[in-house]
């Protein structure tokens, strides 16, 4: 699923926001990303996504290789990874449905089938009664589960979740974890950034990867959170 070997990633002006780090992570894993702010966790999401490129050491996400001479293949991979942000990046003035339905347009399917896919994930994430609300008009829980149906909706193997719960209050956050972690299974692996470790108690099976100043110093398994 994914393979690093040596990873480094160094910023135009210097800045050494990931340094020598080798991991894998397979297929169906939850890993929760944990570390102090500015110690790299959003410029490892970048590369996952081929929106930075390795300045040394291989990378692979699902068998494609992340260098700047594919981009071309990452624009394809990107189709299989769902990404989802602490901004939520809804468009606003369009209801829940239409911000789902154009996380799927890249896919290029049928519109009528793009509708039905919206739907069934909204309808994952307990947001069936609505589909027609503009996203202005949502609570900030509902905003963050409308961008998790955008993210799931083309059902990708890799699931990104970029401190999902920085906007949300205790029992928000709560449920979007426990939301995020439902979509792990044999196919679908999912990585959260997250601050909010003394939320992760009740969600079992998970992993920790903790960087400081873009060093892993922590990757084990049923890890405790401080
Ligand atoms: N485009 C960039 N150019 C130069 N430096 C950058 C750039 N983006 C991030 N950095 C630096 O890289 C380091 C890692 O940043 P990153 O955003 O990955 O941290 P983070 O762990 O996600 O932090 P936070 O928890 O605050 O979101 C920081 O020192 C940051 O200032
Ligand atoms: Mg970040």
């Amino acid at each position: 699923m994914i393979e690093a070997k040596g990873i480094q990633l160094k910023y135009p002006d210097g800045t050494m926001a990931l340094n020598d780090l080798s991991f894998t992570v397979g297929k169906g894993e939850l890993v929760y990303l944990l570390g102090p702010s500015g110690s790299g966790k959003t410029s490892l999401l970048k590369l996952l996504l081929g929106l930075e490129f390795p300045t040394a050491g291989e990378l692979r996400v699902l068998g494609q290789a992340i260098t700047k001479r594919e981009t071309n293949s990452i624009r394809i991979l990107r189709r299989k990874i769902g990404p989802v942000s602490q901004e939520f990046n809804l468009i606003k003035g369009r209801n829940a449905l239409e911000n789902v339905m154009l996380g799927l347009r890249i896919l290029g399917i049928p519109p009528g089938l793009m509708e039905a896919e919206a739907k069934k994930a909204l309808a994952r994430v307990g947001l069936e009664h609505k589909y027609y609300s503009p996203v202005e008009n949502l609570s900030w829980g509902e905003r963050q589960r409308v961008a998790i149906a955008r993210a799931v909706a083309r059902q990708p193997k890799l699931i990104l979740a970029d401190e999902p719960t920085g906007n949300l209050d205790k029992d928000n956050a709560l449920q979007v974890l426990n939301l995020l972690a439902s979509f792990v299974n044999e196919d679908t692996t999912v990585i959260i950034t997250t601050h909010a470790t003394h939320l992760m108690r009740g969600i079992p099976g998970y992993r920790c990867m903790e960087l400081n100043q873009g060093i892993m110093i922590r990757d084990e398994k049923g890890c405790r959170p401080h």
